[in-house]
């Protein structure tokens, strides 16, 4: 099996050198261990593979410095070292023409690359988003405010390129922050579209530079469809979409429930769910900004009625406290998904007295790398 020429070297996926096939039975292996010491017994439902390369609908490079500017992702194998990379498998066919073109650019103009222990420097991060079913990519360069884009140039450079998927926007993103996490304080659309537009089977998502997007559409559609089948919704039950994001799982479920709430803590995260409702039409979807702990806890009026419970959260999965607070909702039906395996479990335990899972299925959004989602269906005991 090919493997990327970084491979050796560049953090970025791990298990490129084992055949994709080997990966995923790996995984169901994985879970399998999980499940049996959680409930055996429980149903394991045939884990859904992705496409195995050129997946990923975002990267977020790094610039540094090697005797010239250099621009890619931190080594496996020596910490804080950025691997200069010229292609990428996982991401786009067209990583190399960019990452090479904006390397070329900011070489020639002699840019400084940002220390992050003493915080001088310009260049910082390159962030490349491309959708998969439009065909459209967005090229954002990051920096410091410590010297002048030559933005003119580095468009006119970056429209020069023959790409499968053609540049639609190009932002400058200007970051001054000592966190070593790209911040967007300062946004400046240099060229094209604000947004970039992803399909997802029959509806349409705007992506901004800085919002949340599944990171592997094609995998996306199939995951959004299953949580539609699973729910088996009638138009006369109401969704509670805890950890919403840019709403979009409560918009595929939308068309055959009654009404959705999506809660989600990020109020641009929020606007961009307004957007995507609007963008498809979705009129009996409504969004809250809030922490999903505080609004469980203190907005009970909004959700008592909901029938099925949606839960979708970040890596470090449930904290007791919102289990604790779902159990006191005991909703009809809940969705759980989650990108962490041992998060998910965990949470299945917590809620073990009340709810059973009815299976247990995985989805591979990630392949070349150990990350794996899981889907369940949990009814009351
Ligand atoms: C895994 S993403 C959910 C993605 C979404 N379901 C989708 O399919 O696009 C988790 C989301 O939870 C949000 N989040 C994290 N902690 C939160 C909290 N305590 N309360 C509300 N939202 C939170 C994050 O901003 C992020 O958008």
């Amino acid at each position: 099996m090919k493997t990327c020429k970084h491979f050796n070297d560049c953090g970025g996926c791990r298990l490129q050198d084992i055949l994709y096939k080997d990966q995923l039975s790996d995984k169901e292996n994985r879970i399998k261990e999980l499940i049996s010491s959680y409930r055996p017994g429980l149903k394991l439902n045939p884990i859904n593979p992705s496409q195995s390369h050129f997946y990923r609908n975002k990267m977020e490079f790094t610039f540094a410095a090697d005797g010239r500017v250099i621009c890619g992702l931190y080594s496996k194998k020596q910490k804080g070292k950025v691997v200069d990379l010229e292609e990428c498998l996982i991401f786009s066919k067209d990583a190399g023409k960019l990452l090479s073109k904006v390397k070329e650019f900011v070489n020639k103009l002699n840019y400084s690359v940002y220390n992050k222990y003493s915080h001088q420097g310009f260049l910082r991060n390159l962030i490349i988003r491309q959708t998969k079913f439009t065909g459209q990519t967005m090229v954002a360069i990051v920096t410091t405010s410590k010297e002048q884009l030559d933005k003119d140039n580095l468009v006119k450079e970056l429209l020069l390129l023959e790409l499968e998927s053609p540049i639609s926007s190009i932002y400058w993103v200007i970051n001054d922050s000592l966190s070593d996490a790209v911040v967007f304080e300062r946004k400046k659309l240099l060229y094209g579209e604000a947004y970039l537009k992803e399909e997802l089977g029959e509806l349409s998502f705007k992506i901004d530079v800085d919002s949340f997007f599944q990171v592997n559409p094609r995998m996306s559609v199939n995951f959004y469809k299953k949580i539609r089948d699973y729910a088996n919704l009638t138009k006369k039950q109401n969704v509670l979409d805890l950890f919403c994001g840019v709403g979009s799982i409560g918009i595929f479920l939308a068309a055959s429930a009654k009404f959705v709430w999506g809660i989600e803590a990020a109020k641009a995260i929020v606007d961009m769910a307004w957007q995507n409702a609007r963008e498809n039409k979705v009129e009996n979807i409504s969004f809250i900004v809030s922490d999903v702990r505080r609004f469980l806890n203190t907005q009970k009026e909004f959700y008592k009625d909901a029938d099925l419970l949606v839960v979708n959260p970040p890596r470090s999965g449930l904290s007791n406290k919102i289990i604790r607070a779902i159990l006191r909702f005991s909703p009809k039906a809940i969705i759980y998904s989650s990108c962490n395996p041992e998060a998910f479990f965990r949470d299945l335990e917590g809620l073990k007295g009340a709810y059973k899972p009815d299976f247990i299925e995985p989805f591979d959004f990630f392949p070349h790398t150990p990350h794996l989602e899981c889907l369940s269906l949990l009814k009351p005991v």
